[in-house]
């Protein structure tokens, strides 16, 4: 069977962290990447790194005539919900276009498989506190989360006219780090909650902000379901299995079922990390929705993803890796 995988985004904060549990499990592993948000260093030294953009057809061609890939993992798209709020063009010309490019040059060189990394940005924002199903109804409330359901879409179509498959990983919110303490989350500027109060814990800051304390939840606070980085790239592997073994184009919600607000995620890395963090109340950011909390049965039953880790091991892990590279890869 071919091993190959072609990882878009490889060295991103996600991408990175699936390729080294591709390697580690026996893949052969090119990466991809503009080094837009990405960095170097958190290549894994055993893949093949390409440097170059997905909006590149030519170059997509290229690397795809040099290697005989058989699934694209598509980590490749700008993430930040505040950021698309100020700048939907940049989210709509990368990610859209980056999605079209990729798929046409998939299907000029007969590759026949992708694992799109999707969003439960997707989702908008769920009316109740009902856990969300791949039933439920897509209507996002920010310009990143309409870029990732208008690529679902275009996947979707292209798949039905072509020989094509893929599988869409709804992701929640991705923390956490690979427990080596060599890859982690680094971004500039972070807006993330979970690295920024590891930077206030580790002294970089004086305090965070809690964006909104009136938003229809038991504190609040917003809701959010946090799932590790590792946990997410178990889940693209087994989604590569279930391709190769002919099932059909899917969706998957992937989280961990469980709602933490912000202010129970500053108490838990207070706990964590023993440090007194402080965190002031400041006003609402545009495009939070008030609670994503997703119901993964679908994943677990026809995928057999089987998370391990808890919201105690995602801040353990942020904190190791906030510990060993303070400075994330800057000073590396
Ligand atoms: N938050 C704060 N203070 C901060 C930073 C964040 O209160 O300094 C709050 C946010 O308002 C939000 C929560 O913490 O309520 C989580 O915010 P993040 O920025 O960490 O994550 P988002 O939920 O906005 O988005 C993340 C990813 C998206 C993904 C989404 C899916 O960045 O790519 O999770 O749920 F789509």
């Amino acid at each position: 069977q071919n091993k190959n995988v072609l990882v878009a985004g490889g060295a991103g904060y996600i991408g990175s962290h699936m390729v080294k549990k591709l390697l580690d499990e026996g893949y052969h592993v090119v990466v991809l990447d503009n080094l837009s948000t990405g960095h170097k260093k958190a290549i894994d030294q055993r893949a093949k790194f390409y440097e170059g953009d997905t909006r590149d057809k030519a170059f997509l061609d290229r690397v795809f005539q040099n290697e005989d890939i058989n699934t694209v993992i598509h980590m490749d798209a700008f993430s930040i919900v505040p950021e698309s709020m100020k700048n939907p063009l940049k989210y709509f010309d990368n990610n859209v276009i980056g999605m079209i490019k990729l798929l046409e040059s998939m299907v000029d060189n007969h590759v026949p498989n992708i694992v799109f990394s999707s969003t439960a940005a997707t989702f908008g924002n769920p009316k109740g506190n009902r856990k969300i199903t791949e039933k439920d109804p897509q209507n996002p409330i920010n310009p990143y989360g309409e870029s990732k359901l208008i690529m679902e879409k275009i996947m979707k179509w292209v798949s039905k006219a072509n020989h094509l498959h893929y599988v869409a990983l709804r992701y929640f919110n991705a923390s956490g780090a690979d427990a080596s303490g060599k890859i982690g989350e680094d971004h500039h500027p972070e807006t993330h909650l979970i690295p920024i109060v590891m930077q206030t814990a580790y002294g970089q800051r004086k305090n965070l902000q809690i964006f909104g304390d009136d938003y229809d939840t038991p504190d609040g606070t917003n809701v959010r379901d946090y799932i590790h980085i590792n946990d997410l790239a178990d889940a693209h592997i087994l989604a590569m299995k279930y391709l190769n073994e002919g099932h059909k184009s899917d969706s998957f919600n992937l989280g961990s079922s469980k709602g933490f607000s912000v202010k129970q995620i500053v108490d838990t890395s207070r706990d964590v990390t023993g440090k007194p963090i402080q965190a002031n109340d400041a006003p609402r950011r545009p495009g939070d929705p008030d609670t994503l909390v997703a119901d993964s049965t679908k994943a677990k039953k026809v995928l057999h993803w089987k998370p391990k880790y808890g919201i105690h091991d995602i801040v353990k892990t942020a904190w190791n890796w906030k510990e060993k590279h303070p400075e994330g890869y800057q000073k590396y």
